[in-house]
């Protein structure tokens, strides 16, 4: 039912009291404050002026607010991973719920690329992705935070080096060796590209920062402090594998689909050059990526198999 207007009153009076504050002032203050429109509310304005092209293509716009709605979506991903990180005694029910729903952004994100397949003129893309050099969807920020929130750190480590890093390796050195480093790194000198290191500058104590919250709190680690029963869970223990495909697979490979298309036409042929200048092709590609945000929860024969039926 709902309060009546003095119980309203009375609950206000209590409110403005325990700050101080004096309730007839902001009754008062209401006679005069002009009513809220959605347009206010959603800053409706300012979130249509962000999209500012460096070429007239037409089509470069549709680039750019693909990435932002990517960008938003992260945002609401990060936003549900991190009320499960903040939850002291989580319930499976509520794990579950929580996971699905950013399984569900994800899933959202991997379709739209079906429709961003076509979505824009491969001529133009052609054209306006050399005034976009050496920027890269690879310094999506929020993409990193995402991986940094999902799992513990010693699972986007670069398969290849994961030996030689453990809990207590100094972050530098872990930081220096995480998968992703290999589209920017000669590992041979240890020179990174322009891409890699602009975004480090950038990024790089963020990311310190983060990861030092997430140690303990990640999606996996969260899962792991569940009682055994809890973890069982064939729900949650399905929503977990379900995360982790989607992230890992389908929008990898969704992606990559996506990216083959527009640098070669589908020619296999073709010389297939990024803007951000790695050799993304094999980098790109689950199979030699091997990131698995939890891998306790496959089976050895899946493990070994990670992305080589794409
Ligand atoms: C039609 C749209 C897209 C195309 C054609 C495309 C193309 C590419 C290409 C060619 C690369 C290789 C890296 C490089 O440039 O050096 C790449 C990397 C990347 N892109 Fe995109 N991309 C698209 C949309 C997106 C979106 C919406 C995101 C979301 C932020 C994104 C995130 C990434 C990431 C994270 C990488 C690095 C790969 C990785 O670490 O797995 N891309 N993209």
């Amino acid at each position: 039912m709902r309060p009546t207007t003095k119980e309203l009153l009375k609950k206000l009076e209590e409110k403005y009291a325990a700050i101080d504050q004096d309730l007839d002032t902001h009754l008062e203050g209401l006679l005069y404050s002009e009513p809220i429109t959605y347009w206010d509310y959603i800053k409706t304005d300012a979130l249509l002026s962000l999209q500012i092209q460096r070429t007239e293509l037409p089509d470069e716009m549709i680039f750019i607010m693909y990435h932002q709605v990517n960008e938003l979506l992260f945002k609401m991903i990060l936003w549900e991973i991190e009320q499960i990180a903040n939850c002291e005694e989580i319930t499976a029910s509520l794990f579950t719920e929580k996971l699905m729903r950013v399984s569900r952004y994800f899933d959202m994100l991997t379709s739209s690329f079906t429709i961003m397949r076509e979505g824009m003129d491969r001529e133009q893309y052609l054209k306006f992705r050399m005034t976009l050099t050496p920027a890269s969807g690879f310094q999506s920020a929020q993409y990193r935070l995402i991986e940094f929130a999902s799992t513990d750190l010693i699972n986007l480590i670069d398969a290849r080096f994961r030996d030689t890093i453990d809990r207590d390796t100094p972050f530098e050195h872990a930081f220096n060796h995480l998968y992703w480093q290999a589209a920017g790194k000669d590992y041979s000198t240890g020179k990174k590209s322009y891409l890699l290191s602009s975004f480090e500058e950038r990024y790089k104590q963020e990311f310190i920062d983060f990861t030092e919250k997430y140690n303990t709190t990640n999606l996996f680690a969260k899962f792991k402090l569940l009682p055994k029963e809890v973890k069982e869970d064939p729900k949650l223990k399905k929503a977990m594998r379900h995360y982790d495909y989607t992230v890992n697979i389908t929008w990898v490979m969704a992606h990559y689909n996506a990216a083959k298309y527009y640098i070669s036409g589908n020619n296999p042929d073709k010389e297939l050059e990024a803007t951000g200048g790695s050799d993304w092709v094999k980098y790109m590609h689950p199979k030699y990526q091997r990131r698995i945000f939890f891998p306790e929860l496959w089976s050895e024969e899946e493990l070994k198999n990670w992305g080589t039926d794409l």
